[in-house]
């Protein structure tokens, strides 16, 4: 395999709050391959959108980034100035937030706010070539140039989708992170936006990661999975492996509670509630729900380990302490 485009290592990110420290993301670790997909799936405040915004350096107080790296080509996110950062964004890593076409700017047209993000990098380029590197977007991202002069309010919401997708793209980064890019779209919708996600990151031979719930998607979308749970990585495979054999008892819960690969199966979690992040269980954080429980699952927290090449697993069913 090649060099990593990114390598996060033991990324801590706590909410403080008033009733204690939130873990929110508890020591996550992984490589993502140059042109690999890698899908981010987890139960609802699992860490998912925390680790994204963990990465563009926007996690807002009462969040912090505890500890960790953030290597992108070899070089620590974390440890850049504000300003080596703002020029880090868009042009080498970006992010389409969750819930992006709602956030776009009700009073901007949508040109200014393509323009407005490569104005940060590209201060010196003339006002015409700006407007010809919108036109040009659009047209990657499948809209008319007519949109360029729209408001939001005026396009569906695929539209506004991909208007964030050209938002993204605009500098051409070799990492685009995408939160659950068409969880409010229907359902032919979200796949042409897929497509069109898909097909930019190959044009540029980028890698992405995407987070979402819907597992259908992730199997036809993404070429590796990594399943959060409570803050933590559980598994991290090939999504051939994981769907076929999921090592980790929580991921085989949740595999054998999905319907089938071609189906739409909607990751919905398991029976039972994640543990308050707020006072985790000792040990692994998955031992109250986990059916194959033993007695080192309580004193011990399992490291995630590579149990073959490629697949990573924090379970004491595998790994050295076995
Ligand atoms: N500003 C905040 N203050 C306190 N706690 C927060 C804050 N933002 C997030 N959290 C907590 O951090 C945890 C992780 O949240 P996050 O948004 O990363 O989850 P997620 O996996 O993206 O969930 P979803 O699938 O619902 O988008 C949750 O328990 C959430 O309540
Ligand atoms: S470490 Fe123990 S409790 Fe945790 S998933 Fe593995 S078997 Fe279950
Ligand atoms: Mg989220």
């Amino acid at each position: 395999m090649s060099e990593p485009v990114l390598q996060v290592r033991d990324l801590r990110v706590y909410y403080h709050t008033d009733e204690g420290a939130v873990k929110a993301v508890d020591g996550v670790s992984f490589d993502l391959e140059p042109r690999v997909r890698l899908g981010l799936v987890g139960e609802s405040g699992s860490g998912k959108s925390t680790v994204a915004l963990a990465l563009l350096r926007m996690i807002k107080p009462p969040g912090r980034i505890e500890g960790g790296q953030a290597l992108l080509n070899g070089r620590d996110l974390f440890k850049l100035s504000e300003e080596e950062m703002r020029k880090v964004r868009l042009r080498e890593i970006s992010l389409i937030p969750q819930g992006a076409m709602n956030s776009l700017n009700p009073v901007m047209r949508v040109k200014d706010q393509i323009i407005d993000g490569m104005k940060d990098h590209d201060e010196e380029l003339p006002a015409a070539e700006l407007e010809e590197r919108v036109y040009e977007l659009l047209d990657s991202v499948e809209l008319g140039r007519d949109v360029a002069d729209k408001y939001p309010h005026e396009l569906s919401g695929g539209m506004k989708q991909r208007v964030c997708v050209a938002i993204a793209i605009s500098m051409r980064p070799k990492v685009i992170i995408a939160d659950e890019p068409t969880s409010a779209l229907d359902v032919v919708i979200q796949r042409q936006v897929m497509e069109t996600i898909g097909r930019l990151q190959e044009a540029l031979g980028s890698s992405v990661i995407l987070i979402g719930h819907d597992m259908g998607l992730m199997a036809q979308f993404v070429d590796r999975l990594a399943v959060m749970y409570a803050g933590k990585l559980a598994e991290v495979g090939t999504v051939q492996d994981i769907f076929t054999e999921p090592l980790h008892p929580y991921t085989q819960l949740l595999i054998g509670s999905l319907p089938g690969l071609e189906t739409k199966g909607v990751f919905k979690g398991i029976p039972g509630l994640p543990p308050s992040l707020l006072s985790l269980p000792p040990g692994c954080v998955f031992h109250p729900r986990c059916p194959q429980v033993m007695d080192i699952c309580s004193e011990q927290a399992p490291n995630l380990e590579e149990v073959s090449p490629g697949r990573w697993v924090a379970c004491h069913l595998y790994g050295k302490e076995r």
